[in-house]
């Protein structure tokens, strides 16, 4: 019966050739133990859109029930703590293995033509990973929240020129649940798809020589 699934869905879908042909990719030769920090940090994002599913069927996003809803969850769900601290600890380690990568690509000088394009995306991924974290901390609501948000707004306001016309604009649209909307849908959703075309242009490229 599941074989019979499976050539159904083959010839609509083709994704046992697809799989097929990812199995048998072989690996660069100029492959290194530093190369696999890019493919953790997107193992991290992916650990954390599933726990993150898990979370929002707890949370309430306004703000005089969005920190009692997170500590009903920890305290009075079985897993609601664990599964809290994976969510925040692969936001560190994802940080941590995304600089590594930054730093292995600079080393490599994978910068350079023909992959400026791919470097730039990778800037992209990184800002909206920043973003992720930052919006992740103020959806909790606590007096860390707070001050997150008034920091980072202040940091804004630091840009030279065009600083104090986006401040403005980013406080007297701030809402809780505007926040939270962002930060479960909006950015996840753009990291993925700049993820995508990351990984069809490495792919493209192939990976750049040892240095
Ligand atoms: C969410 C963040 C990111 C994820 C998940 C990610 C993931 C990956 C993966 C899986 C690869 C292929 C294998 C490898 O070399 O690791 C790759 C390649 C690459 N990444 Fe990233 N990346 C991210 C951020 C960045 C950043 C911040 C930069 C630099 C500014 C960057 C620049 C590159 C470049 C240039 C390549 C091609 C490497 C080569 O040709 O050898 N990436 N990335």
């Amino acid at each position: 019966m599941f074989k019979r699934l499976g050539d159904w869905l083959e010839v609509r879908l083709g994704l046992r050739t697809f799989y097929e042909k990812q199995v048998a990719y072989v690996l660069p030769e100029s492959i290194s133990f530093w190369s696999f920090f890019g493919g953790i940090t997107i193992g991290c994002i992916l650990i954390q859109i599933l726990t993150g599913i898990y979370m929002v069927t707890y949370y309430i996003p306004t703000p005089d029930l969005a920190h009692q809803s997170i500590s009903e969850m920890c305290n009075n769900t079985e897993y609601g703590a664990l599964i809290r601290n994976i969510h925040r600890w692969c936001a560190t380690f994802g940080m941590v293995f995304l600089t590594i990568h930054a730093l292995h690509i600079m080393a490599r000088r994978a910068y350079r033509p023909p992959r400026e394009l791919n470097w730039w995306m990778g800037l992209v991924l990184a800002f909206l990973y920043l973003l992720l974290v930052i919006t992740g901390i103020i959806v909790v609501w606590d007096w860390r929240s707070y001050w997150e948000l008034i920091i980072w707004v202040d940091w804004v306001d630091a840009i030279p020129g065009i600083g104090p016309y986006i401040k403005g604009p980013i406080l007297q649209g701030f809402t809780l649940g505007r926040n939270y909307v962002t930060h479960i849908w909006i950015l996840p959703i753009l990291l993925l798809g700049f993820f995508f075309i990351h990984i069809v242009l490495f792919r493209r490229l192939g990976m750049s020589d040892r240095v």
